[in-house]
């Protein structure tokens, strides 16, 4: 049995947040927040709008694009940094029970940045052991809520947002997805946190984002040649390299020590932001429905986030059609 890629859906907030309500409060400017990351724009859910409601969204558009019954689905799993609830119950348990899916296995887990790649390694796990068939993978974020708005190092980076994805299972190995590989460094978890322990409350986001972004620049390319190598690809054999959407600068290194060409690159910072574990399946969204993913298009994915956590992928898009 293989696990194949069947479907994408995503949530985009209607709030629009340009860089000038940064300007406005803090010691910034519109040019630096460009010049250094690439960003014009970030969408900010409703205060009444949580994480699980971005999340059901994205889901309901996947769902019917999987051209499947929601019944069909026997696990959920939900990557996301910013749950609706600090440690229970999972958001995923709150979309499965909007969503109607009934007494399915619903589970989140928290790998940052690299959530939605570490959620379709899982999925693709327990569809090969033959355990599950349907699995909705969702990484959904209301960063805004855990965003420190004081702090012009960081709070102009992160918007919200949601994206999912229905992962199936197949007998032909043409559709499978190719390989998921994922890794951690918890010896450099002091780069990225939310450093409260035993708080009542959600403390903010702190990142060393100079030293970040170097090793995020390392550390993709490294991963992506060995995915690539491993797998016996070259980059003309890829369709579309799909980043996850931190900073522009960090795409555009890792795109040019790879090797990639502009045509093959995807693109959305610019206009969301860093939504953390969502901004992969949202960026696969914008190219369904611009038409950049058709059956067969192949993708080459890559993540980096705080744990360290980091992730690459190679798979095909394989509607139900
Ligand atoms: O998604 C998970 C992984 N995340 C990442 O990979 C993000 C990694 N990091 C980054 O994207 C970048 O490091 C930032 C965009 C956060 C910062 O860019 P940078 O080029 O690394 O700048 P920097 O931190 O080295 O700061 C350069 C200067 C400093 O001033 P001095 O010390 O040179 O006088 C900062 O104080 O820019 C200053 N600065 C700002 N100036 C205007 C920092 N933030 C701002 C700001 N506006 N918002």
């Amino acid at each position: 049995m293989y696990a194949s890629f069947r479907s994408v859906g995503a949530c985009v907030p209607d709030e629009i947040r340009d860089n000038q309500w940064f300007t406005q409060r803090l010691d910034t400017s519109d040019e630096w927040i460009i010049k250094r990351t690439g960003i014009k724009q970030r969408r900010i859910a409703k205060s009444d709008e949580q994480t699980s409601d971005l999340g059901v969204k994205a889901a309901q558009v996947a769902i019917k694009r999987a051209n499947i019954d929601k019944k069909q689905i026997d696990l959920v799993i939900c990557a996301t940094i910013s749950p609706d609830y600090m440690c229970m119950p999972s958001t995923a348990c709150l979309i499965a029970q909007k969503l109607d899916l009934g007494h399915v296995m619903a589970f989140d887990i928290s790998a940052a940045c690299t959530g939605f790649i570490y959620a379709l390694s899982i999925a693709k796990a327990f569809i090969e052991s033959g355990m599950k068939k349907n699995v909705l993978i969702i990484g959904a974020e209301k960063l805004s809520n855990i965003v420190d708005y004081t702090d012009r190092t960081t709070c102009m980076l992160f918007g919200d947002g949601a994206g999912a994805a229905i992962i199936s299972s197949t007998e032909n190995k043409d559709e499978a997805i190719v390989d998921v590989q994922c890794s951690s460094d918890g010896s450099l978890n002091d780069l990225l946190m939310t450093p409260a322990v035993h708080s009542d409350e959600l403390s903010c986001m702190q990142m060393k984002g100079n030293e970040t972004f170097k090793i995020a620049v390392r550390t993709l390319t490294s991963d992506v040649q060995k995915i690539m190598e491993k797998n016996n690809y070259n980059n003309d054999d890829i369709d579309l390299f799909i980043p996850h959407q931190a900073n522009y600068r960090i795409i555009k290194a890792v795109g040019e020590a790879l090797g990639f060409k502009e045509s093959q690159k995807v693109l959305t910072v610019e206009k969301y932001g860093n939504t953390s574990s969502a901004s992969i399946p949202m960026a696969i969204n914008e190219c369904y429905e611009d038409g950049r993913l058709q059956p067969g298009t192949t993708m080459l994915l890559d993540a980096f986030g705080g744990g360290l956590t980091w992730g690459s992928a190679i798979m095909k898009f394989s509607p139900n059609i």
